[in-house]
Protein backbone atom coordinates (compact mmCIF):
# COMPACT_ATOMS: atom_id res chain seq x y z
CA UNK A 1 0.00 0.00 0.00
CA UNK A 2 2.87 2.34 -0.15
CA UNK A 3 2.05 4.02 -3.87
CA UNK A 4 -1.18 4.69 -1.92
CA UNK A 5 0.87 7.34 0.57
CA UNK A 6 1.23 9.57 -2.58
CA UNK A 7 -3.11 9.81 -2.56
CA UNK A 8 -2.66 12.40 0.12
CA UNK A 9 -6.04 10.19 2.38
CA UNK A 10 -6.08 8.91 5.48
CA UNK A 11 -5.26 5.40 7.02
CA UNK A 12 -9.26 5.11 7.37
CA UNK A 13 -10.50 5.68 3.90
CA UNK A 14 -7.14 3.75 2.73
CA UNK A 15 -8.78 1.04 4.75
CA UNK A 16 -11.95 1.53 3.06
CA UNK A 17 -10.51 1.16 -0.72
CA UNK A 18 -8.81 -2.25 0.60
CA UNK A 19 -11.99 -4.04 1.77
CA UNK A 20 -13.60 -2.91 -1.66
CA UNK A 21 -10.88 -5.03 -3.49
CA UNK A 22 -8.46 -1.57 -4.41
CA UNK A 23 -4.77 -3.02 -4.49
CA UNK A 24 -3.31 -0.80 -6.60
CA UNK A 25 -3.83 2.88 -8.12
CA UNK A 26 -4.24 1.65 -11.93
CA UNK A 27 -7.31 -0.12 -9.60
CA UNK A 28 -8.97 3.02 -8.72
CA UNK A 29 -8.83 4.06 -11.82
CA UNK A 30 -11.61 1.76 -13.19
CA UNK A 31 -14.04 3.25 -10.97
CA UNK A 32 -16.22 6.79 -11.58
CA UNK A 33 -16.25 9.25 -8.47
CA UNK A 34 -19.90 8.32 -7.53
CA UNK A 35 -19.18 4.42 -7.59
CA UNK A 36 -15.89 4.95 -5.54
CA UNK A 37 -17.99 6.82 -2.83
CA UNK A 38 -20.81 4.43 -2.56
CA UNK A 39 -19.02 1.07 -2.81
CA UNK A 40 -15.82 2.57 -0.35
CA UNK A 41 -18.21 4.67 2.00
CA UNK A 42 -16.48 7.25 1.49
CA UNK A 43 -17.41 11.21 0.53
CA UNK A 44 -18.32 12.25 -3.17
CA UNK A 45 -15.43 15.11 -2.94
CA UNK A 46 -12.62 12.47 -1.20
CA UNK A 47 -13.44 10.58 -4.05
CA UNK A 48 -13.15 12.48 -6.89
CA UNK A 49 -9.77 13.93 -5.14
CA UNK A 50 -8.86 10.65 -4.84
CA UNK A 51 -9.56 9.37 -8.68
CA UNK A 52 -8.02 13.03 -9.80
CA UNK A 53 -5.01 12.30 -7.98
CA UNK A 54 -4.53 8.29 -9.13
CA UNK A 55 -4.87 9.91 -12.35
CA UNK A 56 -1.78 12.02 -12.06
CA UNK A 57 0.46 9.12 -10.21
CA UNK A 58 -0.38 6.67 -13.33
CA UNK A 59 0.77 8.68 -16.35
CA UNK A 60 -1.04 6.80 -18.69
CA UNK A 61 -1.34 7.61 -22.42
CA UNK A 62 -4.81 8.39 -24.13
CA UNK A 63 -3.46 9.83 -27.25
CA UNK A 64 -1.76 7.59 -29.96
CA UNK A 65 -1.80 8.20 -33.55
CA UNK A 66 -3.57 6.24 -35.87
CA UNK A 67 0.18 5.07 -37.11
CA UNK A 68 0.98 3.90 -34.01
CA UNK A 69 -2.27 2.28 -33.30
CA UNK A 70 -1.13 0.20 -36.37
CA UNK A 71 2.49 -1.10 -35.52
CA UNK A 72 1.28 -2.18 -32.20
CA UNK A 73 -1.18 -4.70 -33.94
CA UNK A 74 -4.08 -6.55 -32.70
CA UNK A 75 -3.51 -9.66 -30.76
CA UNK A 76 -5.36 -13.06 -31.16
CA UNK A 77 -5.49 -16.13 -30.00
CA UNK A 78 -6.61 -19.67 -31.84
CA UNK A 79 -9.37 -20.88 -31.08
CA UNK A 80 -8.52 -24.01 -32.13
CA UNK A 81 -10.44 -24.28 -35.80
CA UNK A 82 -8.65 -23.22 -38.87
CA UNK A 83 -11.90 -21.71 -40.02
CA UNK A 84 -13.00 -20.26 -37.10
CA UNK A 85 -9.84 -18.31 -36.87
CA UNK A 86 -9.87 -17.59 -40.44
CA UNK A 87 -13.53 -16.22 -39.86
CA UNK A 88 -12.48 -14.09 -36.54
CA UNK A 89 -9.82 -12.26 -38.74
CA UNK A 90 -7.06 -14.40 -37.08
CA UNK A 91 -8.99 -15.88 -33.79
CA UNK A 92 -10.40 -14.40 -30.37
CA UNK A 93 -8.99 -10.74 -30.36
CA UNK A 94 -7.80 -9.26 -27.08
CA UNK A 95 -9.29 -5.93 -26.30
CA UNK A 96 -12.58 -6.84 -27.89
CA UNK A 97 -15.77 -8.51 -26.84
CA UNK A 98 -16.79 -11.54 -28.92
CA UNK A 99 -20.22 -12.41 -28.61
CA UNK A 100 -21.42 -16.16 -30.05
CA UNK A 101 -25.25 -16.21 -30.29
CA UNK A 102 -27.06 -19.58 -30.81
CA UNK A 103 -29.95 -21.64 -30.31
CA UNK A 104 -29.59 -25.07 -27.81
CA UNK A 105 -26.90 -27.49 -28.70
CA UNK A 106 -25.34 -24.98 -31.11
CA UNK A 107 -21.85 -24.96 -29.30
CA UNK A 108 -21.86 -22.20 -27.72
CA UNK A 109 -20.89 -23.69 -24.44
CA UNK A 110 -18.14 -26.21 -26.09
CA UNK A 111 -16.27 -23.40 -27.84
CA UNK A 112 -16.35 -21.54 -24.71
CA UNK A 113 -14.65 -24.67 -23.01
CA UNK A 114 -11.86 -24.64 -25.91
CA UNK A 115 -11.11 -21.31 -25.55
CA UNK A 116 -10.46 -21.72 -21.78
CA UNK A 117 -7.78 -24.48 -23.02
CA UNK A 118 -6.27 -22.66 -26.33
CA UNK A 119 -5.88 -18.94 -24.84
CA UNK A 120 -3.16 -21.60 -22.01
CA UNK A 121 -1.42 -22.84 -25.45
CA UNK A 122 2.47 -21.35 -26.49
CA UNK A 123 2.62 -18.90 -28.52
CA UNK A 124 3.80 -20.92 -31.02
CA UNK A 125 0.58 -22.51 -31.24
CA UNK A 126 -1.19 -19.75 -31.33
CA UNK A 127 -2.01 -19.52 -27.86
CA UNK A 128 -1.04 -16.46 -25.42
CA UNK A 129 0.13 -18.58 -22.48
CA UNK A 130 -2.30 -17.17 -20.25
CA UNK A 131 -4.94 -17.97 -17.97
CA UNK A 132 -8.97 -17.92 -18.06
CA UNK A 133 -11.83 -17.03 -16.40
CA UNK A 134 -14.87 -19.19 -16.94
CA UNK A 135 -18.23 -17.47 -15.57
CA UNK A 136 -20.64 -20.18 -15.30
CA UNK A 137 -24.14 -18.99 -15.37
CA UNK A 138 -25.77 -22.21 -16.65
CA UNK A 139 -24.29 -24.97 -14.46
CA UNK A 140 -22.90 -26.38 -17.86
CA UNK A 141 -18.85 -26.11 -16.91
CA UNK A 142 -17.54 -29.70 -17.04
CA UNK A 143 -13.86 -30.30 -16.36
CA UNK A 144 -13.88 -33.24 -18.20
CA UNK A 145 -14.73 -31.60 -21.61
CA UNK A 146 -11.84 -29.63 -20.42
CA UNK A 147 -9.23 -32.75 -19.68
CA UNK A 148 -10.61 -34.35 -23.52
CA UNK A 149 -10.05 -30.69 -25.72
CA UNK A 150 -6.23 -30.51 -23.66
CA UNK A 151 -5.69 -34.07 -24.54
CA UNK A 152 -6.02 -33.03 -28.22
CA UNK A 153 -3.90 -30.46 -27.96
CA UNK A 154 -1.25 -32.10 -26.13
CA UNK A 155 -1.21 -29.95 -23.32
CA UNK A 156 -1.52 -31.36 -19.46
CA UNK A 157 -4.48 -31.51 -18.69
CA UNK A 158 -3.71 -30.29 -15.23
CA UNK A 159 -2.24 -27.63 -16.13
CA UNK A 160 -5.05 -26.54 -17.58
CA UNK A 161 -7.47 -26.62 -15.21
CA UNK A 162 -5.32 -25.37 -12.62
CA UNK A 163 -5.46 -22.51 -14.73
CA UNK A 164 -8.98 -21.72 -15.21
CA UNK A 165 -10.44 -19.68 -12.48
CA UNK A 166 -14.45 -21.06 -12.51
CA UNK A 167 -17.26 -18.72 -10.86
CA UNK A 168 -20.57 -20.34 -10.46
CA UNK A 169 -23.27 -17.79 -10.16
CA UNK A 170 -26.68 -18.40 -9.04
CA UNK A 171 -27.99 -14.75 -9.28
CA UNK A 172 -27.87 -11.65 -11.22
CA UNK A 173 -27.36 -10.02 -7.64
CA UNK A 174 -24.13 -12.87 -7.42
CA UNK A 175 -23.55 -12.32 -10.90
CA UNK A 176 -22.33 -8.68 -10.26
CA UNK A 177 -20.71 -9.33 -7.16
CA UNK A 178 -18.34 -11.46 -8.82
CA UNK A 179 -17.82 -9.80 -11.68
CA UNK A 180 -17.07 -6.65 -9.91
CA UNK A 181 -15.93 -7.28 -6.46
CA UNK A 182 -14.45 -10.80 -6.80
CA UNK A 183 -12.79 -10.79 -10.27
CA UNK A 184 -10.11 -7.60 -9.45
CA UNK A 185 -7.41 -10.17 -7.61
CA UNK A 186 -7.65 -13.10 -9.74
CA UNK A 187 -7.28 -11.17 -13.35
CA UNK A 188 -4.27 -10.19 -12.14
CA UNK A 189 -3.00 -13.07 -11.99
CA UNK A 190 -2.16 -13.31 -15.83
CA UNK A 191 -5.52 -13.66 -17.23
CA UNK A 192 -6.48 -13.11 -20.84
CA UNK A 193 -9.66 -14.69 -21.03
CA UNK A 194 -13.09 -13.50 -19.59
CA UNK A 195 -15.96 -16.57 -20.66
CA UNK A 196 -19.24 -15.93 -19.45
CA UNK A 197 -21.55 -18.50 -20.57
CA UNK A 198 -24.50 -17.07 -20.46
CA UNK A 199 -24.54 -13.42 -20.13
CA UNK A 200 -28.56 -13.59 -20.63
CA UNK A 201 -29.92 -16.18 -18.65
CA UNK A 202 -30.34 -15.03 -15.54
CA UNK A 203 -31.01 -11.73 -16.70
CA UNK A 204 -34.24 -13.09 -18.59
CA UNK A 205 -34.93 -15.68 -15.55
CA UNK A 206 -35.12 -12.89 -12.97
CA UNK A 207 -36.35 -9.86 -15.22
CA UNK A 208 -40.07 -10.93 -16.23
CA UNK A 209 -42.55 -9.15 -18.41
CA UNK A 210 -42.49 -5.69 -19.74
CA UNK A 211 -42.26 -3.80 -17.38
CA UNK A 212 -39.49 -5.21 -15.90
CA UNK A 213 -36.79 -4.67 -19.40
CA UNK A 214 -35.70 -1.30 -18.50
CA UNK A 215 -34.52 -2.23 -15.48
CA UNK A 216 -32.73 -5.52 -16.75
CA UNK A 217 -31.33 -3.77 -19.70
CA UNK A 218 -29.95 -1.05 -17.21
CA UNK A 219 -28.50 -3.56 -14.80
CA UNK A 220 -27.19 -5.63 -17.74
CA UNK A 221 -26.10 -2.85 -19.89
CA UNK A 222 -23.91 -2.25 -16.03
CA UNK A 223 -22.49 -5.77 -16.16
CA UNK A 224 -21.43 -5.49 -19.41
CA UNK A 225 -19.56 -2.06 -18.66
CA UNK A 226 -17.27 -3.39 -16.25
CA UNK A 227 -16.14 -6.45 -18.40
CA UNK A 228 -15.22 -3.67 -20.58
CA UNK A 229 -13.37 -1.85 -18.15
CA UNK A 230 -11.26 -4.90 -17.50
CA UNK A 231 -10.92 -5.72 -21.14
CA UNK A 232 -9.41 -2.32 -21.70
CA UNK A 233 -7.48 -2.64 -18.06
CA UNK A 234 -5.65 -5.75 -18.47
CA UNK A 235 -5.70 -6.18 -22.25
CA UNK A 236 -7.87 -9.09 -22.25
CA UNK A 237 -10.30 -10.82 -24.57
CA UNK A 238 -14.32 -11.17 -23.08
CA UNK A 239 -16.33 -13.60 -25.07
CA UNK A 240 -19.83 -14.34 -24.27
CA UNK A 241 -22.66 -16.22 -25.25
CA UNK A 242 -26.32 -15.23 -25.66
CA UNK A 243 -29.63 -16.67 -26.50
CA UNK A 244 -32.01 -16.58 -29.49
CA UNK A 245 -35.24 -15.63 -28.84
CA UNK A 246 -38.22 -16.58 -31.41
CA UNK A 247 -40.80 -14.23 -32.28
CA UNK A 248 -43.95 -15.20 -34.80
CA UNK A 249 -45.33 -12.47 -36.84
CA UNK A 250 -48.48 -14.41 -39.41
CA UNK A 251 -46.72 -17.09 -40.54
CA UNK A 252 -43.28 -15.81 -40.59
CA UNK A 253 -40.82 -17.17 -37.55
CA UNK A 254 -37.99 -14.45 -36.49
CA UNK A 255 -34.98 -15.95 -34.58
CA UNK A 256 -33.30 -12.92 -33.18
CA UNK A 257 -30.25 -12.68 -30.51
CA UNK A 258 -31.68 -11.59 -27.07
CA UNK A 259 -30.80 -8.48 -25.10
CA UNK A 260 -32.55 -5.98 -27.34
CA UNK A 261 -30.30 -2.94 -28.16
CA UNK A 262 -27.99 -3.54 -25.12
CA UNK A 263 -26.28 -6.33 -26.49
CA UNK A 264 -26.49 -5.20 -30.11
CA UNK A 265 -24.39 -2.70 -29.67
CA UNK A 266 -21.94 -4.08 -26.55
CA UNK A 267 -19.90 -6.50 -28.31
CA UNK A 268 -16.95 -5.87 -30.87
CA UNK A 269 -18.09 -8.75 -32.82
CA UNK A 270 -21.09 -10.81 -33.17
CA UNK A 271 -20.85 -14.38 -34.51
CA UNK A 272 -24.19 -16.73 -34.92
CA UNK A 273 -23.60 -20.28 -34.66
CA UNK A 274 -26.37 -22.44 -36.07
CA UNK A 275 -26.83 -26.43 -36.48
CA UNK A 276 -26.89 -27.65 -39.64
CA UNK A 277 -27.76 -31.52 -40.57
CA UNK A 278 -24.15 -32.55 -40.05
CA UNK A 279 -22.17 -29.47 -39.30
CA UNK A 280 -22.06 -26.39 -37.69
CA UNK A 281 -22.05 -23.05 -39.30
CA UNK A 282 -20.51 -19.65 -37.65
CA UNK A 283 -21.60 -16.55 -39.11
CA UNK A 284 -20.29 -13.19 -38.45
CA UNK A 285 -23.33 -10.78 -38.49
CA UNK A 286 -21.70 -7.48 -37.06
CA UNK A 287 -18.44 -6.54 -36.73
CA UNK A 288 -16.69 -3.16 -37.29
CA UNK A 289 -13.95 -4.88 -38.88
CA UNK A 290 -14.80 -8.26 -40.11
CA UNK A 291 -16.95 -9.11 -43.42
CA UNK A 292 -20.05 -10.91 -43.06
CA UNK A 293 -18.92 -14.78 -43.71
CA UNK A 294 -19.41 -18.04 -42.62
CA UNK A 295 -17.49 -20.66 -41.97
CA UNK A 296 -18.26 -24.58 -41.55
CA UNK A 297 -16.78 -26.91 -38.05
CA UNK A 298 -17.84 -30.08 -36.43
CA UNK A 299 -17.95 -30.36 -32.94
CA UNK A 300 -16.49 -34.08 -31.38
CA UNK A 301 -15.13 -35.36 -28.59
CA UNK A 302 -12.13 -33.22 -29.51
CA UNK A 303 -14.16 -30.22 -29.26
CA UNK A 304 -14.68 -27.65 -32.14
CA UNK A 305 -12.75 -28.63 -34.69
CA UNK A 306 -12.65 -28.27 -38.94
CA UNK A 307 -14.96 -29.97 -41.14
P1 LIG B 1 -27.36 -24.24 -24.83
O1 LIG B 1 -26.43 -23.91 -23.70
O2 LIG B 1 -28.35 -25.26 -24.46
O3 LIG B 1 -27.99 -23.02 -25.43
O4 LIG B 1 -26.50 -24.91 -26.00
P2 LIG B 1 -25.00 -24.70 -26.44
O5 LIG B 1 -24.97 -23.89 -27.69
O6 LIG B 1 -24.16 -24.24 -25.32
O7 LIG B 1 -24.59 -26.16 -26.84
P3 LIG B 1 -23.30 -26.97 -26.41
O8 LIG B 1 -22.06 -26.21 -26.64
O9 LIG B 1 -23.52 -27.55 -25.08
O10 LIG B 1 -23.30 -28.06 -27.55
C1 LIG B 1 -23.94 -29.21 -27.33
C2 LIG B 1 -23.68 -30.14 -28.50
O11 LIG B 1 -22.29 -30.48 -28.58
C3 LIG B 1 -24.42 -31.37 -28.21
O12 LIG B 1 -25.64 -31.32 -28.91
C4 LIG B 1 -23.53 -32.45 -28.68
O13 LIG B 1 -23.96 -32.84 -29.95
C5 LIG B 1 -22.16 -31.82 -28.86
N1 LIG B 1 -21.19 -32.41 -27.92
C6 LIG B 1 -20.93 -32.04 -26.67
N2 LIG B 1 -20.01 -32.84 -26.11
C7 LIG B 1 -19.68 -33.74 -27.04
C8 LIG B 1 -18.80 -34.85 -27.07
O14 LIG B 1 -18.11 -35.17 -26.11
N3 LIG B 1 -18.75 -35.56 -28.24
C9 LIG B 1 -19.50 -35.24 -29.32
N4 LIG B 1 -19.42 -35.95 -30.42
N5 LIG B 1 -20.36 -34.19 -29.30
C10 LIG B 1 -20.45 -33.47 -28.20
MG1 LIG C 1 -24.56 -23.86 -23.33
Amino acid sequence: MDEFSKLGVSAVTLKKLKQIGVESIEDLLMFNPEELSERAGISEETAFKIIRNARHLVKRRRVYSALELKKQGRCFFTTGCKALDDLLGGGIETCAITEFVGEFGSGKTQLCHQLCVTVQLPREKGGLEAKAVFIDTEETFSYERIESISKRFEISSEFVLKNIYVLKTMTVDELEHTIIEELPPILKEGVKLIVVDSIIALYRAEFKGRGMLAARQQRLNYLIDWLKRYMRNYSLAVVYTNQVLQSASGFLVMKLPAGGNILAHAATHRVYLRRLKDCYEAEVFDSPRLPKRKAVYKITERGIEDV
